[in-house]
């Protein structure tokens, strides 16, 4: 695929007084990359991009993002749309096929996802094994990965049929998700229900108890489906390029996810919509003097950061956000919650922020993850759970990028260089003439 994206035009680049001529390559929607792939072969100099700021791992066609105007599309179609008019179902079909399902291929998918919701019986004994208190990532982590051991056909020959592949992931990892939330709280487990769509069935392996049967809330189900179809996919993030990348070692879909998941995990990416919640909940109790927590996030000594501010890559504003405080508003009304002071808070806090010089300077925006916990508390998700849910929606994103990089004629195992600054090689001393 890459080949086909070099135009006639050249960079120059000059070294030790001669002069390289580097390949130009463009992409769908006008992104320019310069084509360094001979540059070592060549020259013998390596690229040095701490972050990767400004390096293009791969060519993908699944997802198109631009910062700068804050445009997010999915294999072509805008994020407003999807959010707005499609389930969560069909955008994973989109992203995993690269088009839209007709009526009939999304009824064959969503009987697939309903054929596979359950676990293996066996599995399920894994839940009693981990200790109280477990963060729900580490169990979904490790229960994603012990899935290749209950399920091998898929492995053999991951390749083959990736509807089956991806029906009996995106199935199971929410059956999962769900079983590890009764588990956390000692209730009777709530197997899955082949007459309920893929959110309303979720909602209700979660809330239904023998005491105090679930009610599908249509509002809430249709909220889901958004939260979900927002965070499907986002280009080559730390967790997405984390699955490429152990995915590249030819390792199989349910060890690269875990590896995926294991990233989202982190603070400064999926786990942030958890640490907002848990940011505003403290200014809260702290007497709701949010100015307190600004100042520090802009204290150069502090390393506090305003969680749910900035992103890596937009930098006028993150379209994801919009949908979501919109949504927001709609579902707390919805549920009859007419006052959420920490709605409150983070209305406010937006507020200043979008007018503070040291925010507007450093393009610091809310991001996706500023009110999405305020969604998920409200219909009544533990903020332990929050990124399990960003998992849960980022996994068709997940399997469509490492279906791409396993079908790519390019592939190759990600290994990337460094400069070396340790010591030079030097002679070896034996352990008794050390001091
Ligand atoms: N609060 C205060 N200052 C911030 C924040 C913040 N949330 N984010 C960035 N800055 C400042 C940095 O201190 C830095 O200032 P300096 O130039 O004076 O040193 C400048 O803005 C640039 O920050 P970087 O860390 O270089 O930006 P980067 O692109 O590497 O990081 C990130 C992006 C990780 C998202 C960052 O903005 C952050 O930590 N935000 C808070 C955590 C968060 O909300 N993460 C969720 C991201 S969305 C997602 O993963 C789904």
């Amino acid at each position: 695929m890459l080949n086909d994206l070099v135009t006639g035009k050249k960079a120059e680049l000059t070294l030790d007084g001669k002069t390289y001529s580097l390949p130009i390559m463009e992409g769908s929607e006008g992104e320019r990359a310069i084509d360094i792939r001979t540059l070592r072969s060549e020259t013998g100099y390596v690229t040095i991009d701490s972050g990767y700021m400004n390096t293009g791992s791969c060519a993908s066609n699944i997802t198109f993002l631009d910062g700068e105007k804050g445009i997010l599309n999915y294999r072509g179609y805008a994020i407003e749309d999807l959010a707005e008019k499609c389930s969560f179902v069909e955008v994973a079909f989109l992203l995993v096929h690269g088009s839209l399902p007709t009526g009939l291929e999304l009824k064959k998918f969503s009987d697939l996802l309903g054929g596979f919701a359950l676990i293996h019986e066996d599995l399920i004994h894994f839940f009693d094994h981990f200790p109280p208190y477990s963060p729900p990532m580490s169990i979904l982590s490790s229960m994603v990965n012990t899935l290749c051991n209950f399920y091998p056909e898929m492995t053999d020959n991951p390749g083959e049929d990736i509807d089956m592949m991806s029906a009996r992931l995106i199935s199971k990892v929410r059956t999962i998700a769900a079983f590890s939330y009764k588990k956390s709280m000692g209730q009777p487990l709530v197997y899955p229900r082949h007459d309920y769509p893929y959110c309303a069935n979720f909602l209700n392996m979660m809330f239904d108890s023998p005491v105090n049967p679930y009610v599908v809330n249509d509002e809430v189900v249709a909220a889901l489906n958004k939260l979900l179809i927002l965070h499907a996919d986002h280009e080559q993030n730390c967790s997405t390029s984390t699955v490429r990348l152990v995915g590249s070692a030819r390792v199989n879909l349910y060890a690269s996810i875990s590896a995926g998941i294991s990233a989202l995990w982190g603070p400064l990416h999926g786990g942030a919509n958890q640490a907002v919640i848990e940011m505003l909940e403290e200014i809260y109790e702290n007497g709701g003097d949010y100015k307190q927590y600004i100042d520090k996030a802009k204290d150069r000594n502090d390393p506090f950061r305003l969680v749910g501010f900035g992103h890596r890559v937009y930098k006028s504003h993150d379209p994801r956000a919009l949908i979501i405080k919109k949504a927001c508003e709609s579902v707390l009304r919805s549920l009859g919650i007419s006052a959420d002071p920490l709605l409150d808070i983070a209305r406010e806090i937006e507020e200043v922020v979008l007018q503070d010089p040291y925010f507007v300077e450093r393009n610091l925006y809310p991001n996706v993850d500023f009110y999405s916990g305020i969604i998920y508390r409200a219909i009544g998700i533990p903020s332990n759970m929050f990124t399990v849910m960003f998992a849960m929606g980022r996994l068709p994103g997940w399997i469509a990028h490492w279906k791409e990089m396993w079908d790519d004629p390019n592939w190759r195992i990600g290994r990337p260089r460094q400069i070396y600054t340790g010591p030079q090689r030097r002679p070896f001393v034996s352990l008794s003439e050390r001091d």
